[in-house]
């Protein structure tokens, strides 16, 4: 029944295709024609949904235009599912949370979407409330992320700019085929858990030419990541380049294929790292490749920490049981703020084997060398390394 109405919708087709060079259509929703305005303070999010919606209900491909201006979104919103597989979100203005914060758990969320662009645009998550609350110790919600994409294939994210976020400023979660490039996030340093872009449980995800200084990490990837590509980046004011934390849960997803490259980090915390919790995990991280480093003035440019157990809460005396194996850094030059320019701490039960140390010119920016530091390390090092390598073979 289905094949039959799709060979008759085939044939009637033919003719267009034959007279004319295939120019798909483009149906185009302006979320000002549906009541938007751009004053900043009313509510665009009903707007913004049904111009979502008829989009994706449009034949040919769909486009959402946010015109130029300042847009409230004061509540969470939930892009998805949406039929139409070829969807463009132009944000050529300024998207603006609320104030006071949300209990979401994500302020945009792409949800069970596949083929969708969204291009420029700037979203400023307007996290400081909570933070303040967070950073007096009070009982706060965990914060929304601004920009999830979840369950996802094919999404692609190009231009944008994400300012103070609540919690994370874009997350891509159980998703597959995402691009992000060209993208400009920021919050304060002491802002907390305003990680640039966090990855986890997704495959293909490439991260490109961005440009992060936040409170937490610079890019991060979590459990269940796998053949993931981060390029051309600047980190700073933050944490850095982190595969962690791992290990968390007992039963876990292991992060494999794993590369970051052309990172300029500047004042953060760590360079390249893997961090995973000191306890017992079926976790791991394998194949994973560090390499053309470039650190001014980083605390930790090249750390491995598999003793990671803040507070000493839930983790004391235990070891790690994430395996990790397999990692290179190649190419990693600059300056440490510590002595201790390489860390590699690793588990007493499950040491790390196969680490290499490749062509690395730490020094240090005080009096003194620089030095390397090794717990239960196993692998080599090749060309000119300082510190002088401390793996075993
Ligand atoms: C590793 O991931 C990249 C994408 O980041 C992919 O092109 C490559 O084929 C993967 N390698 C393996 C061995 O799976
Ligand atoms: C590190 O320094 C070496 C030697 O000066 C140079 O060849 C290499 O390109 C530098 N790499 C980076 C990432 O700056």
């Amino acid at each position: 029944m289905l094949r039959c109405v799709l060979l008759f919708l085939l044939f009637l087709h033919l003719p267009s295709i034959t007279t004319t060079a295939a120019s798909p259509t483009t149906t185009t929703f302006n979320i000002v024609d549906f009541g938007a305005k751009a004053d900043g303070k009313t509510d665009s999010a009903h707007p913004l949904l049904t111009a979502w919606s008829r989009a994706c209900a449009s034949r040919g491909s769909g486009t959402v235009i946010v015109p130029h201006g300042t847009f409230l979104l004061s509540k969470a919103l939930l892009l998805g599912p949406c039929n139409n597989h070829n969807m463009l979100v132009d944000i050529q203005g300024t998207v603006v949370a609320p104030a006071s914060y949300t209990r979401a758990l994500a302020w945009i969320m792409l949800k069970f979407v596949d083929g969708v662009k969204i291009t420029g645009g700037k979203l400023d998550g307007f996290g400081q409330a909570l933070w303040r609350c967070k950073l007096a110790g009070k009982s706060c919600p965990v914060g929304a992320t601004s920009l999830a994409v979840a369950g996802s294939r094919n999404v692609w994210i190009n231009g944008l700019s994400s300012m103070n976020s609540e919690l994370f400023h874009i997350s891509i979660y159980q998703s597959s085929g995402v691009r992000v490039t060209g993208a400009r996030i920021t919050a304060p340093m002491d802002s907390p858990n305003t990680d640039g872009i966090h990855i986890q449980e997704s495959s293909f995800v490439t991260v490109f030419g961005a440009a992060v200084g936040t409170g937490d990490d610079c890019i991060s990837v979590g459990p269940g990541g796998s053949h993931i590509w981060i390029e051309h980046i600047k980190c700073g004011p933050g944490h850095g380049i982190s595969i962690g934390s791992l290990g968390w849960e007992a039963s876990e997803h292991g992060v494999w294929n794993v590369t970051a490259r052309d990172v300029e980090f500047t004042g953060t915390l760590n360079g390249f790292r893997i961090k995973s919790w000191a306890k017992p995990s079926n976790g791991f991280a394998r194949d994973i490749v560090f390499e053309d480093g470039l650190m001014n003035n980083v605390k930790y440019p090249i750390i491995i920490d598999q003793n990671y157990c803040p507070a000493q809460n839930n983790c004391p005396s235990q070891t790690s049981g994430v395996k990790i194996s397999n990692v290179k850094f190649r190419n990693v030059n600059g300056t440490s703020a510590t002595q201790v320019a390489v860390k590699l701490d690793c588990s007493k039960r499950w040491p790390c084997v196969g680490i290499h140390l490749e062509d690395v010119r730490l020094r240090y920016n005080g009096n003194g060398r620089t030095v390397a530091t090794c717990n239960n390390v196993h692998g080599g090092s090749a060309g000119v390394v300082a510190p002088p390598s401390c793996i075993s073979s």
